[in-house]
């Protein structure tokens, strides 16, 4: 077991927002020990905060039909599926409004899957979304794959043959792609310490919905022996003899929920998180233009009619309609953070000419073109995040190549109690895309170049990376032990 958040979705003490709100301040970010002991241990004080924050549980739900239309290929296509856009009143952009409480489980085999491992996987999962809606309002299940899975189940030239390479192509069909592998393994940063943890995770499972308490029936249904889902009996998605698990990460992503959970737990820096931010950090991050479309993220993806996909695979192929998944969890100083003005804030996380009233969580991004990362690093050695990072995110034309689907945490992996970050997920076309992106947020080329202080370059120095894995999304088709058939 990597982390020490197993049971955060263990349906602990489901307490009300009320049941937590705090007696007496405390003076640093992360819980005091003695408060994180009146919760009841590290997972449970997650698991409570957590509870605090979900209004109320969901209801007993009886089985429920597929979308119409079916079932989309991809596992990570939500947008169609009753996902919100919603055109923030103050800025006038539309921003994505994901769903608010997600459920990461890391795990790894227990034995070589064959026939009847896939078969039950497959039903396991068919059994969430007989119980669940495909939608916010119900749960939206996704299954990936690390390298270690495919390194101990599938024979080396069977996954050489299927997984797709990069080809960087954008005019023509490449006949002989020679770029690197879509999957590729999870490296250290410039800004990670050497502490920064490459795991070897076998699987993930990213379970989303709008009601905590479905996660909570979902994991207790798959690794818990429950044996119900929905209130109904579900012996079918009992996987707890297939795979040991090895990490249970917990969170939410929603306007107003990191300022009252920050008041929860007695963070010392709540009151300076804006009313409305979805996210700790105080801005909006899922504006509609700036997260790639679930199209061009997809490997055989068509970004535009007249372009190619950045992989060599093309419709019919085995992973066609699947994706790399980028799994971190990243720390945040959040007093250092606030102790900046909104501005110094503002600056950091776009650019030095992002103004907006002290407050305001959506600041519009565009594609600047031509970057203005080097020109803000040389005249205010200062360096935004939105025009560092994408320097490697976008394409040449100004499409965005990463889709992220980033939430907040309270989880205590890495941390000796529940500690405020961020579980980032994105999916990319290809690891690379991810790689590259990573590193042009970073920006070495340009502190090193202009001597930029590190508290000025982006929001680097007030994240820490404790842990990075890349994972390969196959479509929902082989979604349950991919290649293992073959
Ligand atoms: C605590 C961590 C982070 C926070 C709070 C954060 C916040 C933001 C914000 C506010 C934006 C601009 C608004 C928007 O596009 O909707 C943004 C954009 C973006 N971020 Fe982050 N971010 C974080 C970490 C990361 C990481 C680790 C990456 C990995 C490379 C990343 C990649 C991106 C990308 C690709 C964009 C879109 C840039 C564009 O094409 O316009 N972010 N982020």
């Amino acid at each position: 077991m990597l982390g020490g958040t197993r049971s955060a979705v263990n349906g602990e003490a489901r307490t009300r927002h009320e049941d937590a709100t705090p007696s007496s301040p405390v003076q640093t970010t992360r819980l005091s020990r003695r408060r994180v002991l009146q919760i009841a241990g590290t997972g449970a004080a997650a698991a409570a905060l957590y509870g605090g924050l979900a209004l109320l549980p969901g209801p007993t739900r009886r089985g429920v039909a597929p979308p119409p239309g079916g079932y989309p290929r991809g596992q990570y296509q939500v947008h169609d599926y009753g996902v919100r856009v919603r055109v923030d009143p103050d800025s006038g952009v539309d921003v994505i409004i994901p769903p608010v409480w997600n459920l990461v489980i890391t795990a790894n085999l227990a034995r070589t899957p064959g026939t009847l491992e896939r078969r039950r996987l497959e039903a396991a999962l068919r059994a969430v979304e007989a119980a669940y809606a495909y939608a916010p309002s119900g749960v939206f299940p996704l299954v990936a794959y690390g390298l270690p899975y495919f390194r101990a189940h599938v024979p080396g030239d069977v996954f050489n043959d299927h997984l797709p390479v990069m080809t960087g192509a954008d005019a023509a069909p490449v006949a002989h792609p020679t770029g690197p592998p879509a999957l590729l393994d999870a490296m250290r940063f410039a800004s990670d310490p050497p502490t920064t943890l490459l795991e070897a995770n076998e699987v993930a499972f990213h379970f989303r919905s709008d009601v905590l308490s479905y996660l909570r029936d979902v994991h207790a249904a798959l690794f818990g022996r429950s044996g119900t889902l929905a209130g109904q009996p579900a012996p079918a998605a009992d996987l707890s003899d297939l795979f040991s698990v090895t990490s249970v990460r917990t969170g939410f992503v929603g306007a107003g929920l990191p300022r009252r959970l920050a008041r929860a737990a007695r963070l010392a820096v709540a009151d300076a998180i804006p009313e409305a931010a979805p996210l700790f950090m105080g801005f909006t991050s899922t504006q509609r233009l700036g997260q790639a479309s679930e199209e061009a993220v997809s490997f055989d993806g068509k970004r535009d009619a007249l372009l190619q996909p950045l992989t060599s695979a093309r419709p019919g192929d085995y992973f066609a309609g699947g994706t790399t998944m980028h799994l971190s969890h990243l720390i945040e100083d959040l007093d250092r953070w606030y102790a900046l003005t909104y501005d110094q804030r503002a600056a950091r996380m776009f650019h030095r000419y992002a103004v907006a009233p002290p407050g305001r969580v959506v600041v519009q991004t565009i594609w600047l073109n031509p970057n203005t990362a080097a020109d803000d690093a040389r005249t205010d050695l200062v360096i935004g995040h939105n025009e560092a990072v994408q320097r490697g995110s976008r394409s040449r034309e100004g499409q965005a190549l990463q889709l992220r689907v980033d939430f907040n945490t309270m989880d205590a992996l890495d941390a000796s109690g529940p500690t405020p970050g961020v579980h980032f997920l994105a999916f990319t076309p290809g690891s690379s895309i991810f790689h590259q992106s990573r590193q042009a947020m970073d920006a070495a080329d340009l502190t090193g170049r202009y001597d930029v202080a590190p508290a000025a370059n982006g929001i680097n120095a007030f994240i820490r990376a404790t842990r990075r894995q890349n994972f390969l999304v196959p479509p929902r088709a082989h979604r349950a032990f991919p290649l293992t058939e073959l």
